[in-house]
This record gives C-alpha cells, sequence and structure tokens, in this order.
C-alpha cells in the first residue's frame, strides 16, 4: 500500500519504519527540512532502540522516504497523521499542530485517501479534524481514529507486537482498508466508534498511570508499617486479575504522556461536570513522589547545604533521552534550591538535560566521575548500566557511602554484601 506518515516524532517515526518493514510504501513527511535532511542520510532525531538499523534498511530497500513536499500526498491511499498533542497550561490539550497538519494537507489529498488520526487527542477531535479538512478540501473525506500504544524505548517491538490495534470507524470500507494495512503483523484488531477509540487511549494511559499511583501509595505505607512492596506487588500481581505489570514502585512516571493525558482526561471530565477525583490523586500521588529522595536526604542529613550530591539518571526513563515531565528536574532543582552541589550522569538524556537545567548543576562524563567524592548517591533512572553497577568500587569512590535509591535497583542481597553501606529504597526497608 502507499502511505503517508504526517509528523516524524516518537510515533510518526516509528510507525512508518514499521510499516515499511512489513512491505508497505511508505514516505514521512515533515515540516522540519533538518529533520528530513538528516532521515535521508539516516541519522534518527532521538535514541531508539533498533529504530536506526530498521531506518536504513528500508531506505535501501526503495520503501521508506522522507519530504517535506506535501504533493506527495497526491497519490496515497491511507495518510497518517502523528503530529504532537502538547498540553496547553490551561490543562487543555494543544490542537494547533493537528489543525495546522489538517489544513495543509486539504489542498493535496485525493478524494479516495483515508486519514488516519494516531495523535492522541481528547475526544470529538477526530470530527472536528475531518470538518476542517472537508471545509477546506471541498469534499467529504474517510477519518479513521487508530491511537497508539507504543512505549519509548521499546517503540518497534511495542509496534509489531502490540496487545491490539483500536480502529475508530464511521465508514466500514475505510476500516477494512486499514485492517488490509495492518494485516501482515496479525494482531488482533477492535473495531469501535471513532469517540470511543479517543477514549480508549486515555482510559488506558489513565489506568496504567493510576496503576503506578497506587503502588507508589502501597510503597509509602509499606515504609510505615515495616513491610516490603517489592514482596507486596508480587503477591498482588499473581492474581491474574490485577497483573504484575506496571506495579513497580518508584519516584513518579514521567515522559510526554502520561502526565499530559492524565492531566487532558481530567480537565475533559470537569468540562462535562463529571467527579473525576480519582484522576486529580493520582496526579498528586505522583507529584509527591518526586519529592521523596530529597525528603529521605533532608531526614538522614538535617540539611544538604553544601552537599555533594550525585544523581544517576536524568531520563524520565531508561533507554530514552527524554526529559520531558522526568522526575529527575523536579530533584535537581529541589537540591539545588537547598544548597546542595548537584553532579549528574545518563547515559542518553544529558544534552537534553542540559538545555533544562543549564548550569544549575555538574554534568560528568561517566559514573565513575560523577561518584567521586560524593555524600550521596541518588538513583533516579533505572538504566542496565546502574542496576549492574559493582556496587563496593562505587561506594569506595564516595566520601559517605549512602544510597538513596529511586528506583529499587539492587536486591536485598547485594546490599548486604556491602559492608559499609546506608541504603535506602522505596517502599522497602532501609538497609
Ligand atoms: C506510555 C504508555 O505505556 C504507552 O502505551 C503509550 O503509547 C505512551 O505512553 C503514549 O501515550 O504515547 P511511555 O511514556 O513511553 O509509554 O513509557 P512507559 O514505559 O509506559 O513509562 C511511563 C512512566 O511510568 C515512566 O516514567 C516509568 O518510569 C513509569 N513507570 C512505569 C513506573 O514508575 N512504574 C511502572 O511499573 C511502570
Amino acid at each position: 500500500m502507499k502511505i503517508a506518515v504526517l509528523g516524524t516524532g516518537y510515533v510518526g517515526l516509528s510507525t512508518g519504519v514499521c510499516l515499511s518493514e512489513i512491505g508497505h510504501n511508505v514516505t514521512c513527511i515533515d515540516i522540519n527540512k533538518e529533520k528530513i535532511k538528516h532521515l535521508r542520510q539516516g541519522i534518527l532525531p532521538i535514541y531508539e532502540p533498533g529504530l536506526e538499523a530498521l531506518l536504513a534498511s528500508n531506505i535501501t530497500a526503495g520503501r521508506l522516504r522522507f519530504t517535506t513536499d506535501r504533493k506527495e500526498l497526491k497519490d496515497k491511499e491511507i495518510i497518517i497523521i502523528a503530529v504532537g498533542t502538547p498540553q496547553r497550561e490551561d490543562g487543555e490539550a494543544d490542537l494547533s499542530y493537528i489543525e495546522q497538519a489538517a489544513k495543509d494537507i486539504s489542498g493535496y489529498i485525493a478524494e479516495s485517501s483515508i486519514i488516519v488520526i494516531k495523535s492522541t487527542v481528547p475526544v470529538g477531535t477526530n470530527e472536528y479534524i475531518k470538518k476542517t479538512i472537508e471545509k477546506e478540501c471541498g469534499f467529504s473525506i474517510q477519518i479513521i481514529s487508530n491511537p497508539e500504544f507504543l512505549r519509548q524505548g521499546s517503540a518497534i517491538h511495542d509496534t509489531m507486537n502490540a496487545d491490539r490495534i483500536i480502529i475508530g470507524y464511521e465508514n466500514k470500507a475505510a476500516a477494512m482498508k486499514l485492517q488490509e494495512m495492518y494485516r501482515p503483523l496479525n494482531l488482533p484488531i477492535l473495531l469501535t466508534s471513532i469517540r470511543s477509540a479517543e477514549m480508549i487511549k486515555y482510559a488506558s494511559n489513565a489506568f496504567l498511570a493510576t496503576k503506578i499511583s497506587f503502588i507508589n501509595a502501597m510503597a509509602n505505607i509499606c515504609e510505615a508499617v515495616g513491610a516490603n512492596i517489592e514482596d507486596v506487588a508480587q503477591g498482588m500481581g499473581k492474581d491474574k486479575r490485577i497483573g504484575e505489570a506496571f506495579l513497580k514502585p518508584g519516584i513518579g512516571y514521567g515522559g510526554s504522556c502520561f502526565p499530559k493525558d492524565v492531566e487532558v482526561l481530567h480537565h475533559t471530565a470537569s468540562l462535562y461536570g463529571i467527579n473525576s477525583s480519582l484522576l486529580k490523586e493520582t496526579i498528586e500521588i505522583n507529584e509527591s513522589q518526586k519529592d521523596l529522595l530529597v525528603k529521605k536526604a533532608l531526614i538522614r542529613f538535617g540539611k544538604l547545604k553544601g552537599k555533594k550530591i550525585t544523581m544517576l539518571g536524568l531520563a524520565f526513563k531508561p533507554d530514552t533521552d527524554d526529559m520531558r515531565e522526568a522526575p529527575s528536574i523536579n530533584i535537581a532543582r529541589s537540591l539545588t534550591s537547598l544548597g546542595a552541589e548537584v553532579v549528574a550522569y545518563d547515559p542518553a538524556a544529558m544534552i537534553n538535560a542540559k538545555g533544562i537545567l543549564g548550569d544549575k548543576i555538574l554534568f560528568a562524563n561517566s559514573v565513575d566521575e560523577a561518584v567521586w567524592n560524593a555524600d550521596a548517591l541518588f538513583i533516579v533512572t533505572e538504566w542496565q548500566e546502574f542496576q549492574q553497577l559493582n556496587l563496593p568500587t562505587v561506594l569506595k569512590k564516595m566520601k559517605h557511602p549512602i544510597i538513596f535509591d529511586g528506583r529499587n535497583c539492587f536486591k536485598e542481597d547485594r546490599i548486604k554484601a556491602c559492608e559499609t553501606i546506608e541504603y535506602y529504597s522505596i517502599g522497602r526497608p532501609d538497609m
């Protein structure tokens, strides 16, 4: 099939690359000339394991192209819109990029093209975009809501092995065409109304975020009563109705999706006068979770002025360079405002972190450099590199062997094997 993908962010790029990998003829379109120039050369604008190799092989095979030229839309059977929908100050979704994309493509699309919205958009937006395009192009179009569930860091795996594909439609033939596009993946497909499809995306992200806030709330209770959240989560997760995934306690969820989507859903509910205090609580628990490590350090040290604190990990989660809504930002700012000297290291997110935190903190080139002479070590992101650290070697380099682990990277036996360590984690007894 001849497919165009509009927007070359995480979702657009991963979708475009994966669709070309399963044999489609894909043209990715973006207004950013520099980005397109790099992508043509096989250079990625993002850090995403495995994506670069697939990008290169599909460009070479002639199935994947990049352009800024919207005239290329003319002969496309399917046009996928995957531009960003960030959050506005007032809590609503900022639809300006998708509105602009809708207007931009109107002069170039064929009557037979099916427009597929992959961007996460509030309920009713697909209908609004359909009307916007129709007003501009003068004929009626077919629109499909096809939300995306891939995670950063495992984008290819998640696209190729998705748990489900949601097709929200009003025209049966258009829905069948999209089913045909996905057929090589052989994945479960659920056909729904457009509004239900839009809602499925928000409800899924809100549920996962709530699951995280729930386990974090339980972790805090575990600390108070002397239980171990790892055992509690394992015991809960064995119940198939609860499930083992997304019960990992920590210093809060971040990224470009959960924080924004829960806020937007909460906002949508309030627009309709619906009580969504559950979502508000999810957000509030998450916010207070970000302060946990600093609170624990304050209890331990009394004050942090003049203390050298090392932060290992800056990205909102491992295997990404994304710093959006990363708990590390709050932690670094709290520490510096309390007068601590902060040195940070992250395997991938240093450039993005420098853009946000500037010269407020120091950036080290390696774990060794970061931990040298530190009064305490904060583990903020659970990169594999940190989980595999040789703890005795790290502790020797520090001034005091004190670790505040925000991601429970180490099992009890590894901690117990270190003679001098003082170890604080989330929802587990201090060691
Ligand atoms: C999330 C969803 O998982 C995807 O299904 C969805 O497509 C995507 O948002 C989106 O809406 O585009 P992502 O933000 O890439 O994907 O990352 P996740 O792996 O879901 O992690 C989100 C946050 O939750 C991270 O900060 C992570 O550290 C945190 N988390 C996750 C926990 O604190 N505990 C857990 O058990 C799981």
